[in-house]
């Protein structure tokens, strides 16, 4: 089992999003570990996309995503941080596939709509930033033998 952090966007909370998009989520048959709303203060922004320090887009970006709240979500499941990219469709959401959350709800690079941990190394380095240890829950449900043999 792998855990992911998901994040749905400024963009996505301000167009009615949350709703569809954890229930996409909640329907493949991922877990819900911890789940939160903030309002992302500057520096964890720039620790959060402390990769792209430096490049142009950079600015922009913390400046979006300190904009308005997001939605924070832990999910958890088998190979997880893939499944959960792949649900989430190409940077670009004109180039994303139909189907996927940003092929379906995005037209700009800018403003596309959820973010989600890109290997299991930032995933776990991204839940630390954005969750304590214990606002992570493990538990059990009774569907989980009907969501995995
Ligand atoms: P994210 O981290 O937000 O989930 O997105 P991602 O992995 O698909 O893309 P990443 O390369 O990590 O870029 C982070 C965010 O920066 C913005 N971006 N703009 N104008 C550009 O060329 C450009 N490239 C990236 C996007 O908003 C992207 O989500
Ligand atoms: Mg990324």
């Amino acid at each position: 089992m792998e855990r992911t952090y998901v994040m749905v966007k400024p963009d996505g909370v301000q167009r009615n999003l949350v709703g569809e998009i954890i229930s996409r989520l909640e329907k493949k048959g991922l877990k819900i570990v911890g789940l939160k709303m903030l309002q992302i203060p500057r520096e964890l922004a720039e620790l959060h996309y402390g990769e792209h320090k430096g490049k142009p887009f950079f600015e922009p970006l913390v400046e979006y995503i300190t904009s308005s709240p997001v939605v924070a979500m832990a999910l958890e499941g088998k190979d997880t941080v893939g499944t959960v990219r792949e649900m989430m469709g190409t940077t670009d959401p004109l180039d994303a596939a139909q189907g996927t959350i940003r092929g379906d709800f995005g037209m700009d690079i800018g403003r596309n709509v959820v973010h989600s941990s890109d290997s299991l190394e930032s995933a776990a380095r991204e839940l630390g930033l954005f969750f304590a240890p214990e606002e992570i829950i493990e538990y059990k449900k009774e569907l989980d033998s009907w969501i995995y043999e």
